[in-house]
């Protein structure tokens, strides 16, 4: 399975980066006013940015809903970079663009998908990644985690290549079973990638052996 970031903040790009474990990075609109990125120019930049810090796809989300705005934005963020992933919603318009950016080469991220149904059209569009929201379906009294199951079942009955993105992860143990459920990628906060790290054997083992180090 591989990792992403779900952020739009530098700092932290770089901290997952420097991990060494880090495979990509997603951002949207509400990750992007966090850091107080305003305007078209500075937004692109920002974008271009983060191509430089990492080497893997980088998703860039358009802000239009209707077909010929969401290509031709959609155009706009794929020039920046190869490594651009053109992030659009599970709308009608957003599944003809997908379709439109299949067909024309350019990589796709389907995103706020919270249904089965809504991951087989977003296949059938040919989107290289489609994003389950896994955190707000738990908001909402559902199982986040049951969904890539099943969409991962689904893929694999009929073959699918779109990859699974779990997205809106909110802790470690979302990733873990993001991982037994057949996920392809997960998407995550910088703390919940350092949450793996923790464990307090870890800790107490690693003191213990520090302190006989010293006996050596
Ligand atoms: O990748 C989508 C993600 O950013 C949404 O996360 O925590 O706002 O539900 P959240």
């Amino acid at each position: 399975m591989k990792f992403f970031i779900d952020t739009a903040n530098l700092a932290q790009i770089k901290e997952a980066n420097d991990l060494g474990v880090l495979d990509g990075v997603t951002t949207n609109p509400s990750l992007m006013a966090k850091e107080g990125i305003k305007g078209e120019a500075n937004i692109l930049k920002h974008y271009e940015t983060i191509c430089e810090l990492v080497d893997g796809p980088i998703s860039a989300e358009v802000l239009s809903t209707e077909f010929n705005a969401i290509v031709e934005e959609g155009k706009k963020l794929a020039a920046i970079h190869p490594n651009i992933v053109v992030k659009v919603p599970m709308i009608k318009d957003g599944i003809k663009a997908l379709k439109w950016f299949t067909d024309n080469g350019i990589k796709t991220n389907c995103t706020l998908v919270f249904s089965a149904g809504q991951a087989i059209l977003a296949a059938k569009a040919g989107a290289t990644f489609v994003s389950p929201f896994i955190g707000r379906i738990d908001d909402s009294n559902w199982d986040g985690v049951e969904l890539i199951a099943q969409i991962a079942q689904i893929y694999s009955i009929q073959g699918f290549k779109t990859e699974i993105l779990a997205a809106s992860i909110r802790s470690p143990l979302h990733i873990i079973k993001c991982a037994e459920a057949g996920a392809d990628i997960c998407t995550c906060p910088l703390d919940s990638i350092l949450g793996l790290l923790k464990h307090p054997l870890t800790d107490i083992g690693l003191a213990k052996f520090l302190e006989d180090a010293k006996k050596m």
